[in-house]
């Protein structure tokens, strides 16, 4: 697909996640536009490889984002490299186990809250501290249909989900006086590593892993074919962009149509037909 060259420019924004999946996507998508981008990320090899290949539009920093100083010092760092802060993106996660729950550690909850709920709270409130000065930005969260309906993912990560889309919708009414949109964006199956790290595969194998992850999602979803990590960033461009800028506290699914309902069957009438036929 043809990118909209230079929509970006001038803007500096910050991946979290960036090594991987929807937040490479979404860096690479940036960039392209214009941007400047750091990318925060705790994979340290795959981040400093994005880095060279996006060359000096972006920087690599080692960034837990459950880590409150890690994510001050990436908005710190967007500051002092690029001058500004115009655009947050909070992605980094993982699925977490699937467990029953009387199953389900407390500590699991614990842990799944802080990397996909509390990792987006810290990163509004570091990017409002400056977005408030700047009069201006635009904080994209990526949430998921986990958080809006049931079987998508464990009952952690759908609850801590669904946390990140309400504090979309409380930031984004009160930062909004600051010229600061906040929006979510809820993926469905998007074709990446986070099926495979989930279910502990390492190094080429958890490479590997994406292709399989492609071919089971061709029909998860009305829309035939699999998410990808590109459908995502084209969304979270338009909403870093000036094109969306009377757009906040809103949640867009890029999901193929997952979220529509029960599946339509093509034979419906048909079959409606042959039922209603006497029979002999
Ligand atoms: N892939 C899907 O089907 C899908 C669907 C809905 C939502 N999502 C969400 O999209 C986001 C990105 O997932 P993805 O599919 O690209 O997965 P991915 O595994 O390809 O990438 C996730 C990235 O997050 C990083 N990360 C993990 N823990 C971190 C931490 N503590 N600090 C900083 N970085 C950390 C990983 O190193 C990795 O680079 C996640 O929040 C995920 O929940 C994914």
């Amino acid at each position: 697909m043809e990118r909209l060259e230079g929509d970006l420019n001038g803007k500096v924004a910050i991946v979290t996640g960036a090594a991987s999946g929807i937040g490479a996507a979404t860096a690479r998508e940036l960039v392209a536009r214009g941007a400047r981008v750091v990318l925060a990320d705790i994979d340290d090899v795959r981040g400093a490889e994005l880095a060279a290949e996006l060359g000096s539009q972006s920087v690599y920093l080692h960034t837990d984002v459950c880590r409150e100083a890690d994510i001050a010092g990436a908005v710190d760092l967007a500051v002092d490299r690029f001058g500004r802060l115009d655009c947050m993106v909070n992605n980094a996660g993982r699925v977490g186990r699937w467990t029953f729950l009387p199953d389900t550690p407390a500590a699991e909850w614990d842990e799944v809250f802080a990397l996909l709920a509390r990792s987006v709270f810290l990163g509004i409130k570091h990017a409002a501290r400056v977005m408030r000065d700047q009069h201006s930005g635009s904080i994209v969260n990526i949430a998921s249909v986990a958080a809006v309906r049931t079987g998508f993912g464990p009952h952690p990560y759908g609850a801590a989900k669904a946390a990140a889309l309400q504090l979309t919708r409380s930031a984004a009414a009160e930062l909004a006086e600051h010229m600061i949109r906040v929006n979510a964006l809820v993926p469905g199956g998007v074709a990446t590593r986070i099926v495979g790290h989930g279910a502990g595969l390492t190094g080429a194998e958890l490479d590997r892993s994406v292709e399989a992850v492609r071919d089971s999602l061709h029909k998860f979803q009305p829309l035939p074919r699999a998410g990808e990590g590109d459908d995502v960033a084209h969304a979270v461009a338009f909403l870093a962009s000036d094109q969306s800028s009377f757009i906040t506290g809103q949640e867009l699914g890029v999901d193929g149509g997952l979220t529509l309902g029960r599946p339509w069957p093509s034979n419906y009438l048909a079959e409606a037909r042959a039922a209603a036929q006497p029979t002999s």
